[in-house]
């Protein structure tokens, strides 16, 4: 399974040396699962020199379209990608809200993938009544002229269930993880790790890693405590 936590803007570099400090001890071999930690840019460093030691991937929120140049206060992939990160995270509805548009996450996803960067490619519906519509022309829209899946993942975040308390119903994301996947596979993809992501907590995280055919999720607040991250991260599916 694919675990994986946005940290979004949270945590300064004390909250970030304690999580790791706590999390080290609590997570254990790490065997079952491929574990994601997606913190802030400033302490991806930080964050990458632990993982090393605990095979754990780092990646970044978001990364700039353009490769290098004159845009102020942005990050570029192949700046991500020199200093060792291993993916990015792409497309969140909470950067879309703030005006980034699917056209600009393909053109992200493709400066991502020359840099040899993983994705987490988001998407979801704001309304539920047109949530399929949405789904696909934003997934379209997102890997139009990409040739290969062989380093995007892509997760179902619906827009009302982020930082909510009100995760989808497991049938729902039954249903929108086999809508994906369709999707993925019509456009030749054939591999595409699907994940959910909104209001996953300790309370239902093992439902939804049961979902037949899910590959993993992705972890907003919960992720936050090193406790709780460590309990989601050490999920075992032939223990629960
Ligand atoms: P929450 O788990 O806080 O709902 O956030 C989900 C999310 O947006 C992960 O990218």
């Amino acid at each position: 399974m694919i675990i994986a936590a946005n940290w979004k803007m949270n945590k300064t570099i004390l909250e970030v040396n304690q999580f790791l400090d706590e999390f080290v001890s609590l997570v254990g071999e790490n065997k079952h699962n491929k574990i994601i930690i997606a913190p802030s840019f400033v302490f991806l460093q930080k964050v990458i020199k632990f993982a090393r030691k605990k095979n754990i991937k780092v990646f970044a929120q978001n990364c700039h379209q353009f490769a290098s140049g004159a845009f102020t206060g942005e990050v570029s992939a192949s700046m991500l990608s020199s200093i060792g990160v291993n993916g990015v995270i792409l497309g969140h509805g909470e950067r879309k809200a703030m005006g980034e548009t699917c056209d600009m996450v393909n053109q992200k996803l493709k400066m991502a993938i020359c840099y040899n960067l993983e994705v987490i490619l988001c998407t979801g519906e704001s309304e539920n009544n047109r949530a399929e519509k949405e789904i696909e022309f934003q997934i379209k829209t997102s890997l139009k002229d990409i040739n290969t899946d062989e380093k995007i993942c892509i997760a179902y975040e619906p827009l009302w269930a982020i930082g909510s308390n009100k995760s989808a119903s497991c049938e729902n994301i039954y249903l929108k993880v086999k809508f994906i996947r369709d999707i993925c596979k019509k456009m030749g993809f054939f591999n595409t790790k699907i994940l959910y992501g909104g209001s996953v907590n300790l309370k239902n995280y093992v439902r939804i890693l049961n979902i037949p055919k899910i590959d993993g999720i992705l972890v907003g607040g919960a992720s936050l405590k090193s406790k709780d991250f460590a309990e989601i991260s050490s999920f075992n599916s032939s223990l629960h």
